[in-house]
């Protein structure tokens, strides 16, 4: 993690249209570029809990295999995409990243070149607490199947359920319908129950918000290069927004970090007490295959075969499964 001298000089108002003329003062605390990931976050060779076609490398081995590579302001993370796979063995090589600092009330720009995309593909980037889900969940970038737009989602523990009426610009999702394989079902109606945010009961699908923007995951974010995500916590709400590279509406201080205009995604405190439903969170990063969402929506998606064969066999299918960060700019 770099912390620039000047880190502490650089402050930044962000001006949170989609409410009241509120504003808050932010000081940048991390700026995680090229091989400063490899100091600002811990690999996890860890079991996927959701049952994905994976097998999460320590970094020796993500390094030795160029799973992660390096470079000025480039950070790649990615799956092998050369190895054909015996069924009986263990899944595809690929990274799960863990923030090692703790956030609570900040601002997260994640500056994206390039996502993984492929059939079977499930990645994510999203905050959450040690004591699932007591401390809460945001993913802030998630899909499978390169089915997009992108798919913004809080798990939290019970009551906590969200306003039907709020200033964002995605759609609410059918938790209640939308447990996994309805899950990029877009004429399952959206319906209020896509406001209960609690793991229990919604089969844990939590409540989610689909982004309006086509640009917003997978291939059609990749063609435009990619964009910027920026999250905002505060003690009150949560917010997500996305601007593809070319948006006409990036702020310009958003291409240093900094985040404004109607949000993708708006979750406050209404109906739900921040305090007790959202712990310290640390940023994760992952690529996981097949499993609980990729695997059970894969069909449907269009996608050939089963997905764990695909996986298995089709190892060049997966070589632009990968993630190319220009960075992670977090202010506190
Ligand atoms: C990867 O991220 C997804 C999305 O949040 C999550 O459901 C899954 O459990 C993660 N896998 C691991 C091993 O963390
Ligand atoms: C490792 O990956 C990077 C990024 O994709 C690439 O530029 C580089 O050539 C790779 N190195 C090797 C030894 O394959
Ligand atoms: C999408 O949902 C509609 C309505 O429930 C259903 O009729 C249709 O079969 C679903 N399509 C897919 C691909 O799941």
């Amino acid at each position: 993690m770099q912390r620039p001298a000047s880190a502490v000089a650089y402050c930044l108002t962000l001006f949170l249209l989609a409410r009241t003329a509120s504003s808050a003062t932010y000081s940048i605390s991390d700026t995680i570029v090229g091989s400063g990931f490899n100091s600002a976050f811990s690999y996890q060779a860890i079991s996927d809990p959701t049952n994905g076609r994976v097998n999460y490398v320590n970094q020796a081995t993500a390094q030795a295999d160029n799973l992660t590579y390096a470079s000025g302001n480039t950070f790649i993370l990615r799956a092998d995409h050369t190895t054909t796979l015996s069924s009986s063995g263990p899944g595809r090589n690929s990274v799960r990243l863990q923030s090692n600092a703790q956030y609570t009330t900040h601002v997260a720009v994640f500056d994206i070149r390039h996502m993984p995309q492929g059939c079977g593909t499930w990645p994510a980037v999203w905050e959450v607490g040690a004591n699932w889900p007591n401390e809460g969940e945001t993913d802030i970038l998630e899909g499978v199947n390169d089915q997009g737009p992108d798919q913004v989602t809080l798990h939290t523990s019970s009551d906590c359920s969200m306003p039907s009426s709020r200033a964002m610009i995605g759609y609410l999702i059918s938790a209640v319908l939308d447990t996994c394989a309805h899950a990029n079902n877009d004429s399952v109606p959206r319906t209020s129950t896509g406001n209960d945010c609690s793991t229990a009961d919604t089969n844990n699908a939590g409540c989610g918000v689909r982004s309006n923007d086509g640009s917003s995951y997978g291939p059609a974010f990749n063609n435009d290069g990619g964009g910027w995500y920026a999250i905002e916590r505060t003690s009150s709400s949560i917010t997500v927004w996305f601007w593809s590279r070319n948006s006409g509406s990036v702020p310009s201080d958003v291409r240093n970090g900094a985040s404004s205009g109607t949000p993708t995604a708006y979750f406050p405190d209404t109906d739900c007490d921040f305090a007790s439903h959202f712990g310290p969170h640390n940023i994760i990063i992952n690529l996981t295959f097949c499993g609980d969402w990729a695997g059970s929506a894969y069909s449907a998606d269009g996608c050939p075969g089963t997905c764990t064969d695909y996986v298995n066999n089709n190892p060049s299918a997966f070589a632009n499964a990968y993630f190319d960060f220009a960075g992670i700019r977090v202010y506190e």
